[in-house]
């Protein structure tokens, strides 16, 4: 994440200006009193952790650290003025981890559709019976063996992975992870948790990789590269398998704003602002891609309005 001279806390919103450019609160876009409180906060310490990266990457470098500029340095550092191609690769993919950091307690009220995700009894009932399809349609997928999730989140699909095979469920951030864990947990099911960047190279082939509206924060213009660290995961013959999100202007909260250019602004309970990467992938570029990337039997179909569901099987080695 750029250094802020000027920012509202990540964590509890309190605005914040720094004395100077080595000012790890700037790093961390944490006010001096959540810093304070990092020992007893994984987010809070995930964030300190990577501020200190990124500062002592920044001296190593000795060039100017991202967003130092007077152009960069926003008062509100989460409302960038777009994600679009303009936005720093680095930027972006920070601004999207950050609130999902912060979305963590929040996540699972919009599979739920409860408070701004509520959108009356018609749509809501439409969204669940989607939910339960997209449910029905993974589970009878032949997914076994070693299994792993890739940006897994809060785990809403993870105990129905971790029934099937041996799961291990990967994720950037660890807030999200850790209520992940408390769902296994509450299941009764093993799995492995870490936090682990979507995109790092994989450590081993394993028999099927599942994606949850995951690709669709991929920019368009790498997502065949992000297929291909799929395919990488992959014994040959192995499964992909993925659920994604359609367009569709009642899924989002009701404060949203309808999103464009590939990008969305997200709101927080709390009103905190963050613009990130969403793509709506038609079904028949995404059977593209997967062809084109060393996968084989694409099939990518939709449950009707609100998701897509896709899965292809690693052809063999060429
Ligand atoms: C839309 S959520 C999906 C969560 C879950 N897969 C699901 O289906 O509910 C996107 C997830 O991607 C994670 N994420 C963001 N950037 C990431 C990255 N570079 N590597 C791995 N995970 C990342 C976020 O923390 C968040 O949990």
């Amino acid at each position: 994440m750029p250094f802020r001279a000027h920012f509202d806390c990540l964590w509890c919103g309190t605005p914040h200006v720094c004395r100077g450019p080595d000012d790890l609160e700037g790093w961390a876009q944490l006010c001096p009193e959540c810093v304070g409180k990092a020992g007893d906060n994984g987010f809070l310490r995930f964030r300190l952790r990577q501020a200190l990266t990124e500062r002592g990457a920044a001296r190593a470098s000795e060039t100017p650290p991202l967003g130092s500029s007077d152009d960069d340095v926003d008062a509100s550092p989460v409302r960038p003025v777009s994600v679009a191609a303009a936005t720093p690769a680095r930027d972006r993919d920070a601004e999207m981890l950050a609130y999902y950091e912060a979305r963590a307690p929040e996540y699972d009220d919009w599979y739920l559709r409860r408070g701004r995700y509520a959108r009356g009894p018609i749509h809501d009932a439409a969204w669940d019976a989607e939910l339960d399809a997209a449910g029905r349609w993974l589970d009878d997928l032949p997914i076994r063996g070693e299994i792993v999730e890739l940006a897994a989140g809060t785990g809403w699909w993870s105990p129905l992975l971790a029934s099937k095979g041996e799961l291990s469920l990967y994720d950037a951030a660890s807030a999200p992870l850790e209520r992940a864990r408390g769902r296994l947990v509450a299941h009764g099911l093993r799995a492995h948790l870490h936090v682990r960047d979507a995109w790092a190279e994989p450590d081993r082939q394993v028999d099927a990789v599942f994606t949850g509206f995951w690709l669709s924060h991929v920019p368009r213009d790498r997502l065949d590269a992000f297929l291909g660290v799929v395919r990488r995961w992959l014994k040959p013959g192995g499964t992909f398998a993925f659920i994604d999100s359609l367009f569709d202007p009642q899924s989002s909260a009701a404060d949203h704003p309808t999103p464009a250019d590939d990008a969305s602004v997200r709101r927080l309970d709390d009103g905190r602002e963050f613009t990130i990467v969403k793509v709506y992938h038609e079904p028949r570029d995404l059977d593209a891609a997967l062809s084109g990337t060393g996968f084989r039997d694409p099939s990518v179909t939709t449950t009707g309005r609100f998701f897509l569901t896709g899965f292809a099987r690693a052809a063999d080695a060429r």
